[in-house]
């Protein structure tokens, strides 16, 4: 068992707001391995490398390093050394990203980054496959989820409040289609780990969420 907490689940469930919240209050390290996924997208997008197979990304791969920091605890991706926090969390990297993330290769060499990272601190790490490939021994494992309408209002609330625009339907339907392709997909594709325990955060509100979290943390002694 390592002394790590594994957060799993769909696109929108919260994971991050209430991993870093976590990741505060227990001194961890956050990992967010969605990031790193982006910053291969947003390479691709940048490059129009559509990215269809182990193939065409194994070429890709030989020219994107992707990296991580901390900067006042906050986690940094830089992709061949640019800092691309400010670039990867829109709509269509995250699409691409979830085109992307379904290469074995590419699952390969982020799964290997993401281990690394865990080796030698406390983490609470958030993703798709966490609990069930990249940290299977994980003293703690939570599968976050919520319904697909309430996580397009969700996303569509963000967006309104930082004045992008957009449409509640289409962004229901993109996210209806990226958990499909997340949890269809044939390499480590999203599902509950045997021993995680499901909170269903769509009646909850973050501090609800935490609270809970904190409580299963602690009768795991973590
Ligand atoms: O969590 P996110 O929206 O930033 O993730 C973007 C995409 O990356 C998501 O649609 C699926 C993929 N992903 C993955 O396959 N495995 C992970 N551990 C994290 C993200």
């Amino acid at each position: 068992m390592i002394r790590a907490i594994a957060i799993d689940g769909p696109a929108g469930a919260g994971k991050s707001t209430i991993a870093k919240r976590l990741a505060a209050i227990k001194n961890f390290v956050y990992v967010d391995t969605g990031a790193m996924y982006r910053a291969i997208a947003l390479y691709c997008i940048e490059n129009d490398i559509p990215p269809v197979d182990d193939e065409c990304m194994s070429q890709a791969l030989e020219k994107i390093n992707v990296t991580i920091d901390y900067l006042d605890g906050e986690q940094i991706v830089f992709l061949n050394g640019e800092n691309v926090n400010g670039k990867i969390r829109t709509q269509q990297v995250g699409n691409m990203a979830s085109s992307v993330s379904a290469i074995g290769k590419v699952r390969e060499r982020m799964v290997a980054l993401q281990q690394e990272l865990a080796r030698t601190r406390s983490v609470i790490m958030d993703g798709r496959d966490i609990g069930t490939v990249v940290l299977p021994d994980a003293l703690v494992k939570i599968y976050l989820t919520a319904s697909v309408e309430i996580r397009a209002k969700r996303r569509y609330d963000e967006y309104v409040e930082k004045g992008v625009e957009c449409d509640l339907e289409t962004l229901k339907k993109e996210i209806a289609d990226r958990d499909h392709r997340d949890m269809t997909r044939e390499h480590s594709p999203l599902r509950q780990a045997e021993d995680a325990v499901v909170v269903d955060s769509s009646y909850m509100t973050i501090d609800e969420v935490v609270a809970e979290i904190l409580k299963i943390a602690d009768e795991k002694g973590l």
